[in-house]
């Protein structure tokens, strides 16, 4: 991508505006970014989601400032041009405006961030996006099923489906949107409710489980690569990478036991003994 084509956060608003759906991936690492960089997604969530899909917790919950710098900047090594988003994890914005303010900046300073993500729509979530802002950094929020509440939900369940969970969700959307966010993730919510909500606010929604008219959508991407076994019912897979992966290890080991591979193109050889 050429730097004129960089995306920023006014970029995502005019996608709306054009009624144009926005394409978002996580990534964890260098050679995830890559690849990422080297598609047409316009821009890299680094999620905690990290905690399950590469160091395998059994929730996000465990993920610290510490890794999410350090695979932000991985990212941000493999794909220097591109609009990335890191999470805060679970944490490191509950603690006070001060805490807040020097996690998200280490996200942004240490990580090469250009926005931070966190999650809920609650009036003390609204202090720490005010408290984020201060200190010029773009803010995201993620409201719906919010994994960093899996033991308040009783577990990974889908939100906002009584009447009154439906009227909270919108009232924070919009509430959000007051604060200053710049984008909204929705997460495991009713259909109806996501349509609702990317309609009442300007700014973008990227929907992850949140049917098919939020401005934009985001899959982690060990599910949209077919590279996790749990597969949720929102998730549709585009390659089989670990089906590809487990024949390409199961082929190695076959040449290897045959005595296939090495060949003779993958070995070195001395400098040929030169005449006279
Ligand atoms: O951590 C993550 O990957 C996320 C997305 C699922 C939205 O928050």
């Amino acid at each position: 991508m050429s730097k004129s084509s960089a995306k920023n956060v006014h970029s995502f608003r005019d996608l709306k505006a054009a009624g144009t759906k926005i394409t978002m991936v996580t990534a964890y690492d260098y050679a995830m970014a890559r690849c990422v960089a080297a598609s047409e997604i316009d821009l890299i969530l680094v999620g905690d989601s990290l905690g399950m899909v590469v160091l395998g917790y059994e929730n996000t919950l465990k993920v610290t400032l510490h890794d999410m710098i350090s695979h932000t900047a991985a990212v941000r090594r493999g794909a220097p041009q591109s609009f990335v988003i890191a999470d805060l994890p679970y944490m490191s914005y509950h603690l006070g405006r001060d805490d807040t303010k020097a996690n998200a900046a280490a996200l942004i300073i240490e990580g090469g961030a250009d926005a931070v993500k966190l999650e809920g729509g609650s009036g003390e979530r609204l202090e720490a996006i005010a408290a984020i802002l201060e200190c010029e950094i773009p803010v995201c929020a993620h409201i719906g099923l919010t994994p960093q509440s899996v033991r308040r939900f009783g577990g990974f369940r889908v939100q906002g489906k009584s009447p009154e969970a439906h009227e909270t969700l919108l009232r924070q959307a919009l509430a959000l949107e007051k604060a200053g966010v710049f984008m909204l993730v929705l997460e495991g919510i009713p259909e109806g409710l996501g349509k609702e909500i990317s309609q009442s606010v300007t700014i973008p929604t990227i929907g992850i489980g949140a049917g098919r008219h939020t401005d934009g959508q985001v899959l982690v991407y060990h599910d949209l690569l077919g590279h996790s076994d749990l597969l949720p019912k929102f998730v549709r897979s585009y390659a089989t990478l670990n089906a590809d992966i487990t024949a390409a290890l199961n082929r190695y080991c076959s040449e290897v036991r045959a005595g296939a591979f090495p060949g003779h193109e993958n070995v070195y050889h001395p400098i040929p003994e030169t005449e006279g």
